[in-house]
């Protein structure tokens, strides 16, 4: 359904958010790209405030009024009240049930881009992405991995629905799997066929989940950020088991918080079957990414 809003109302409403939103701490870039989502107007329009005389917009404006007053104090991400958000180059579907994919993670994509580059045979048989979510990492891999199939896990169904709807609108369920169950549970299938398994695993410490911002804790779901005692429960997991489902030279790769780097690495050497262990920064220069290989002879 959709409802035809007078341009002259709209720039009204965009006045009254912007100043609402400076007033309460929130980034007033947000009103844009709300507008953005629910309207379709462009950057240049929002900001020349040249609104044409109707436009068509996905809610009447009092359901903006409403979803904008949630946004100021209940501080529920702008990304859930839209219901979309944009990763990488794509446009995806998402809800209070899955994390809200974070630009960081993109990052990983292009880590297994510039590994394919070197080493081209990693662009074939079967790759997992564990802890799916939306299923942005499964998506972005099948845009550059064109040979080879994606296997997408996450104990969550909600979430599986949600990544489901956004394969389906994205055109890749000829490439992607969906399977519900715990990390690699569902996938006994492919033991010691994996080309590489990519995950952002939850990794935040229990004790200092309380410590993440209001948008972060009291909105997304607790599954996709709890870690355990000391945010490295999952990980240990995925080091301990993906030896059994990675091909000899399979890549593991995850995202970690910053922090935690030395400590992944030091749980990938011990395990054994592991080689060529890589901590990676981001552009800020913090240790975001861990990748290795799985060794060829342990
Ligand atoms: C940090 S979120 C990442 C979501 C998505 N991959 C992204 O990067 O935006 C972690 C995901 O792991 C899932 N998860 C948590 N425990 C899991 C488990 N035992 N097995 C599979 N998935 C799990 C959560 O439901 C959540 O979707």
């Amino acid at each position: 359904m959709s409802w035809q809003i007078s341009g002259d109302e709209l720039a009204r409403w965009r006045d009254n958010a912007l100043s609402a939103a400076k007033a309460s701490g929130i980034d007033p870039q947000e009103v844009d790209w709300f507008l953005r989502e629910v309207t379709g107007l462009d950057k240049l329009s929002l900001r020349l405030r040249t609104f044409p005389p109707s436009l068509e917009s996905s809610y009447s404006l009092a359901h903006l009024s409403r979803l904008w007053a949630e946004r100021l104090h209940s501080r529920s991400p702008v990304q859930y009240l839209a219901g979309s958000t944009t990763w990488r180059n794509f446009h995806l579907k998402v809800t209070h049930g899955v994390l809200i994919p974070r630009p960081e993670t993109e990052y990983l994509i292009d880590i297994v881009s510039a590994a394919v580059k070197t080493s081209p045979d990693l662009d074939s048989g079967h790759w997992a992405d564990l802890g799916t979510g939306s299923g942005a990492i499964a998506i972005g891999l099948s845009s550059i991995l064109t040979n080879a199939q994606i296997h997408a896990v996450d104990v969550s169904r909600v979430a599986l629905a949600i990544a489901a709807e956004n394969i389906k609108s994205l055109n890749y369920t000829d490439r992607i799997h969906l399977y519900q169950g715990s990390w690699w549970t569902p996938l006994q299938s492919l033991r010691g066929k994996i080309t590489g398994m990519i995950s952002n695993p939850p990794y935040i410490p229990s004790p200092t989940l309380e410590d993440l911002q209001p948008e972060v804790i009291n909105h997304e779901p607790t599954l996709a950020l709890d870690g355990g005692e000391d945010g490295l429960t999952s990980i240990r997991h995925l080091v301990s088991t993906s030896g059994d489902y990675l091909r000899p030279d399979g890549v593991w790769l995850i995202e970690i918080m910053a922090g935690q780097g030395a400590r992944v690495a030091s749980l990938l050497e011990q395990d054994g079957n592991y080689e060529s262990v890589t901590v990676i920064d981001d552009f800020a220069g913090f240790d975001r990414y861990v990748l290795a290989r799985r060794k060829s002879c342990p």
